[in-house]
């Protein structure tokens, strides 16, 4: 039966036990995460994970996130390595991604992992998603909740009506606070290799285990998803903007956005908080390219902290289509 939208489960009724049911039994469900929502299968049901690639219309070559509930879970299905426990010690839970061998044992889906001899694991500290995976006695993949090359999510209201006819429901965890993806770190031997910037800052994770190497598309470790172009908005983008076109609204950040710039116009951070920047980011993006102006006029941002992670997807939302 059709539906324009999918239930909204409450987390603090019996929201989290409805939906371990749903993907208990192999279906589809969206989930709070403390980064971005995901559409989330138990990882070990081949089937649950293929109807994951189908929704998000996403490249099967690409891999997903394999989700538990604590650092000890993630070891039953990777072999870790020293910095890679140094890094899961400091900033599990949260917005951290380590691609590690996996184990021969491990029973998570090899389509999951699109055929590597790879896993990525993440400790997600959403309450919310903690208590799901404490009581799923599985592990959850979970690519962000958008269809593939779209904005990510990070509010209930922009997975509500997506994916309708394929989820169980939405799990209600409200706003997501960081609003950025994971940061992504895969390790060459026993070499950190930051192949995704995202929501903790590469300086924060370099002041604990030295400085990451960087993935270009030669090295040995790469992540698949990382396409030129990704979370692309409708509108054009023109970054580094300092003043409004005809046509456009503006994106703006800190104290210097132009006292003309036209109504609709938003500030990620009036104070220049890069933390609450990252925040807003998809969320506003989307506010924008909903309202249907010709271009979005995005101020700069710092590089620094998670302004990098902000700036790597402005940059790939305006690298053109590739073929
Ligand atoms: O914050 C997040 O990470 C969110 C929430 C829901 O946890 N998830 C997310 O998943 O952003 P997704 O599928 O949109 O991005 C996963 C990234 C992709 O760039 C993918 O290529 C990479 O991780 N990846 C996954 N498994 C990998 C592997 N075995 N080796 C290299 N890269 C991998
Ligand atoms: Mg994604």
């Amino acid at each position: 039966m059709h539906q324009d939208f999918a239930p909204i489960l409450d987390p603090k009724g019996d929201g989290v036990d409805i939906a371990v049911e749903a993907l208990r039994s192999g279906k589809l469900v969206c989930i709070p995460t403390e980064t971005v929502y995901g559409l989330a299968a138990d990882a070990t049901n081949d089937k649950a994970v293929a109807s994951i690639f189908d929704a998000k219309e996403r490249p099967a070559f690409n891999p997903l996130i394999i989700h538990v509930a604590d650092e000890s879970k993630a070891w039953d299905h990777a072999v870790s390595c020293e910095p890679a426990r140094t890094l899961a010690d400091k900033f599990w839970p949260g917005p951290l991604t380590l691609v590690l061998p996996r184990r021969k044992e491990s029973n998570v889906s090899l389509l999951a992992s699109a055929g590597l001899d790879t896993l990525a694991l993440r400790v997600p500290a959403h309450p919310v998603a903690h208590r799901l995976l404490a009581a799923a006695d599985f592990p959850i993949a979970a690519p962000s909740a958008n269809r593939s090359g779209t904005i990510s999510p990070t509010r209930v209201s922009h997975v509500a009506g997506n994916f309708a006819d394929s989820i169980a429901g939405v799990v209600d965890g409200g706003p997501c606070q960081i609003g950025l993806e994971s940061t992504v770190v895969g390790f060459d031997g026993d070499v950190p290799v930051l192949l995704r910037p995202g929501g903790i800052a590469t300086e924060q994770l370099e002041a604990i285990v030295g400085v990451l190497l960087s993935a270009d598309p030669d090295s040995k470790v790469v992540a698949p998803g990382m396409m030129k172009r990704h979370y692309a908005p409708n509108s054009t983008l023109r970054l580094d903007a300092t003043d409004v076109r005809p046509g456009e609204v503006m994106l703006g950040f800190g104290q210097q956005m132009p006292p003309d710039a036209p109504r609709h116009s938003l500030n990620l951070s009036k104070t220049g908080d890069l933390d609450e920047c990252a925040a807003n980011f998809f969320a506003m993006l989307r506010e924008l390219d909903d309202i249907g102006a010709t271009g979005i006029a995005v101020m700069s941002i710092p590089e620094t902290g998670l302004g990098k992670a902000v700036n790597d997807r402005l940059r790939r939302a305006v690298t053109p289509d590739q073929v």
